[in-house]
Formats: structure tokens, C-alpha cells, sequence
């Protein structure tokens, strides 16, 4: 049997893109295919947007086939029963009484920026925040719609953190992510810079430099603000994937630019940011089409932070995804004990910053599979201690926590002082003596660590708490270790997160 190409069992929740503006009208309802199911969407006199299920809770005749709009509400062709704003059936022609059951489910819906957002949640939990862009002094957005694309949602916005497919398929150079990624709630920000071919915008021959703030808001809808630094031109990009069913989207982007003083130089503009826009993009859509996701990727440094992005986005779905790797070959199974062990740089990264090998996504495979815990770290979660699991707020609270993060167990025949230099804004140095066992944590530095973390304080706190990928840090020199290796391994066993 063939299997799924994507391990998720539900859709996720958030904000969705299922219409243009310009496609809305109050004459006659628009019919939509959508997380795998049929929808209508329509303008009511008032001018609002409203989007409800297709089929009408009386006898199942498909709104969208003859259905009409009257004020707000939505009038079935089959029986004449009307459907206000909300769903609930206001009128039935014949009869006088309205059965409790009939009712079309709706979305909360928003319409801003030349979309028609829906807000999808099976929980039916309140939205939470969409943006709208500023339009002063930006060009009017030109649309692009590419239906059906053979893909998820998820994997379309993972390519903006996967920095490493910038060169091969965009032909971009010298990627790399300038700050460590944010995230709040549902949105991640990514700030990125490469340079990109000129080709594509009429500069043949040319590199242009390109710095991409990148919010995405859930797994549906992304902005992109673009600032080419060195012909000092701005553009934005509106980026919408929406599942038609588990492994179908609909894709949709919209594109301005800053309007400069000339009218016709920005219309050109405008004119060469939508057509490069539509050509690169479309780069990635075989790709696409054609791969599937692991949920184990064998990830290197330089990969960018893609479990950082998938822990995100674990948030959106409310059925755990299901693992749908192929079995593993014997070779295979080696390759991957090798990476795991040997990978020997993000591991001892990891190790150090004593978030153990359940850190969140710098782990050697980065993906978001339980880890192959060592003993000490299994006792150590056997422990259930709150104090090792629960999200701190400073680096002192870091501090105050450590003799309950400490495992005993894992410190037998260990002789060696290990010191936490963290600075910046709430920042302390702190250092804990373990011998054989026993721990004694310290205030202040000690004479001669062993090893020593170096890393701002609120950088610490955002490892520690899964909300920064700890190797990205070390390796973007956000921290360094200075001192002996082969301890900051050790830290793993030692003080698990
Ligand atoms: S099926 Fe819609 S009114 Fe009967
Ligand atoms: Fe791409």
C-alpha cells in the first residue's frame, strides 16, 4: 500500500486564505472546496464577507448551485430555506417552525489586504490576532493563484527556513538568518539575507542583496516584507497555502512595492516584482509536488532552523502526527545510530547547554521523534521533578533550579566545575562543583572551571525553554564553550532539560 506522503491526521488550525476580494460578489454564492470540505462563500448587501458549509442541512441540495444571496443571509434552491449570517436557518416558506438542528456551519471570517480570510478551528476556539498590512504608499497588491498544488501547507512556509535550498533552487548565495528566530503565540519571525541573480528584475550579470522579514502567522498565512539594500527598493509579498484536502493546496500571493516620486518607474516596478515573484516561486513547486515529509530528516548544520519551525507548528494541530517512515534497513539503521552518536558537534552543543537530547530541534536529526534518552536522563524524567520541565523566566530562576535539574546518578566518577557566564540584562555567573555524585553550586566564578558556557542571559532562557534553537545559537555565535569538551558533553546526563 502506498503511503501518505504527510504524517498529519488533522488540519491545522489558524487563518486561511479562500478568496480574493475580487472574486466575492453579492449576485451569486461562490463554491469552494476546502479542509476537505465543500464550502460556499458570498457578500451580503451590507458588503461583509460570509463563508458556510455547501450543503444545507435539510436535504443536502449544494448552496452554491442555485443558491441565492437576500440581505445577509442565504436563500437554498432546493426548498426555499434561508440562512442568516451565522448559519442559523431565519426562514423555511412553508412552515412556521424551525427545527433546533438547522444550522450551516460557518467561519469567523476576515477580509483584509485583498483576501478573504477564514478563521479554521475544529475547536472552535476564538482567532487569535491577524495583522493587516498598512496600504499607504504601497502599489495596489496584484494576485496570483495557483490551484491544486500537490502539497501541505506546512512544507510550503518550511522553505522559508530552510536556508539551504536557496542556492540550489532559487539560485540565491551567502544565505543566512541574521537574528535567531522569534517566536509569539501563533507567528514565527525569520529575518533572512542572500543575494539573489538580478536576471530575474532586467539586471543581468548582477548580484542584488535581499533582506527578507519573514512573519508567519500559523501554517496558512505569511507576509514578507523584501528590502533590496542596494538599489534601496522595498516590496512585500502576501503568501496564502490553504489545504483543499490532506495533500492538495491552494497556493495564493499577492505582491506590492513602496511607491517612489515617478509613477511610470513604479508601475514597471511593480510590474518586475510580480512577474519575478510568480517565476521563482513556481521554482519550488516540483519539488513539492514530488517530496514527501520525514519526520526524521537527517538535517546538518547550515540546514537552518527547521525543528525549531516544526516544534512551532505542533501547536496548530490538535491530533499528534503520526509516523509515517519507511521501515528501516539495517544499513539505515546504522547510519543513523552514527549520526546520532558521532554527530559529534551539535551533540556536545547540545549536551552543554544541558538540554539533553529532548532539546526541541538542534538534536542531530532535528526532528520532533522521542529522543533517544540516555539512563540518567530517563530517571530523570521517571523523577517527574517540575522544576527541570517548567518554563523559567530568568537566568536566576535558571540558577535557583539547577540542584533539583541535577542527576545523581549520571555524576558518578565525575570530578569537574562547570560554569554558566551568562550576561546582558538579568545576566549571572554561576558555577556547580560535582564530585562523584555530589553537587555544590556556587554564585560567582570559580578559579578554574572546567568548562564554560558563555551566552546572553535572555538568549539562555529561550534555549532552556525550547524557544530558541540552542544550536543555531552556538553556531551563529550567539554563545561559545570555552574549556574542555569532553565535560560539556557530560552536561547532558548532568542537568536534562
Ligand atoms: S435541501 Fe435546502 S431547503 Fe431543502
Ligand atoms: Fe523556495
Amino acid at each position: 500500500m502506498t503511503q501518505p506522503r504527510f504524517p498529519f491526521t488533522s488540519y491545522p488550525t489558524g487563518w486561511f486564505a479562500v478568496a480574493l476580494s475580487e472574486e466575492l460578489t453579492s449576485e451569486a454564492p461562490l463554491t469552494l472546496e476546502y479542509f476537505g470540505r465543500q464550502l460556499v462563500a458570498y457578500r451580503g448587501e451590507s458588503g461583509a464577507a460570509y463563508v458556510t458549509d455547501a450543503y444545507c442541512p435539510h436535504l443536502g441540495a449544494h448552496l452554491g448551485h442555485g443558491g441565492t444571496v437576500e440581505g445577509e443571509s442565504i436563500r437554498c434552491p432546493f426548498h426555499g430555506w434561508r440562512f442568516d449570517a451565522q448559519g442559523r436557518c431565519d426562514d423555511i416558506p412553508y412552515s412556521d417552525r424551525i427545527p433546533p438542528k438547522a444550522k450551516l456551519g460557518s467561519f469567523p471570517v476576515r477580509e483584509q489586504n485583498g483576501i478573504v480570510h477564514v478563521f479554521h478551528d475544529p475547536q472552535g476556539r476564538e482567532p487569535w490576532p491577524l495583522p493587516a498590512l498598512e496600504e499607504d504608499g504601497w502599489t495596489a497588491g496584484q494576485s496570483v493563484v495557483w490551484r491544486g498544488l500537490r502539497t501541505h501547507p506546512q512544507e510550503v512556509f518550511e522553505n522559508t527556513v530552510d536556508t539551504a535550498h536557496i542556492g540550489p533552487v532559487h539560485d540565491g548565495r551567502q544565505t543566512r538568518i541574521t537574528e535567531p528566530p522569534v517566536r509569539d503565540g501563533a507567528r514565527m519571525t525569520v529575518n533572512i539575507e542572500f543575494q539573489a541573480p538580478g536576471d530575474v528584475v532586467g539586471m543581468y550579470g548582477e548580484l542584488n542583496d535581499v533582506h527578507l522579514e519573514v512573519s508567519m502567522y500559523g501554517v496558512g498565512c505569511t507576509h514578507v516584507r523584501t528590502h533590496v539594500t542596494n538599489v534601496d527598493v522595498h516590496a512585500r509579498q502576501q503568501i496564502y497555502a490553504t489545504p483543499i484536502d490532506m495533500e492538495r493546496i491552494d497556493l495564493r500571493g499577492v505582491v506590492q512595492v513602496r511607491a517612489t516620486d515617478d509613477p511610470v518607474f513604479t508601475e514597471e516596478l511593480a510590474q518586475t516584482f510580480y512577474d519575478a515573484y510568480c517565476s521563482d516561486f513556481a521554482k519550488d513547486f516540483p519539488i513539492w509536488e514530488n517530496k514527501r515529509y520525514l519526520d526524521r530528516p537527517g538535517l546538518a548544520k547550515g540546514d537552518g532552523p527547521i525543528g525549531l519551525w516544526r516544534k512551532h507548528c505542533k501547536q496548530f494541530y490538535d491530533e499528534p502526527t503520526v509516523v509515517t517512515s519507511d521501515v528501516v534497513s539495517p544499513r539505515d539503521l546504522v547510519g543513523r545510530i552514527k549520526e546520532r552518536w558521532i554527530a559529534p558537534t551539535r551533540e556536545r552543543l547540545e549536551g552543554w547547554l544541558g538540554r539533553g537530547s529532548s532539546a526541541p530541534s538542534a538534536s542531530s536529526d532535528g526532528a520532533s521523534r522521542p529522543p533517544m534518552a540516555t539512563k540518567a536522563a530517563t530517571k530523570a524524567a521517571a523523577k517527574g521533578t517540575s522544576a527541570s520541565t517548567r518554563p523559567i523566566a530568568t537566568a536566576e530562576e535558571y540558577f535557583e533550579t539547577l540542584q533539583d535539574r541535577f542527576v545523581p546518578e549520571a555524576a558518578k566518577g565525575v570530578d569537574a566545575v562547570f560554569q554558566w557566564e551568562l550576561t546582558g540584562d538579568g545576566g549571572r555567573t554561576f558555577h556547580a562543583q560535582v564530585h562523584d555524585g555530589a553537587i555544590d553550586i556556587r554564585p560567582g566564578p570559580h578559579d578554574q572551571p572546567t568548562v564554560a558556557l558563555v551566552m546572553g542571559a535572555d538568549d539562555y532562557v529561550k534555549v532552556i525553554n525550547g524557544d530558541l534553537d540552542g544550536t543555531w545559537a552556538f553556531t551563529n555565535g550567539r554563545g561559545k564553550v570555552k574549556g574542555s569538551v569532553r565535560a560539556a558533553m557530560k552536561m547532558r546526563s548532568l542537568f536534562p532539560a
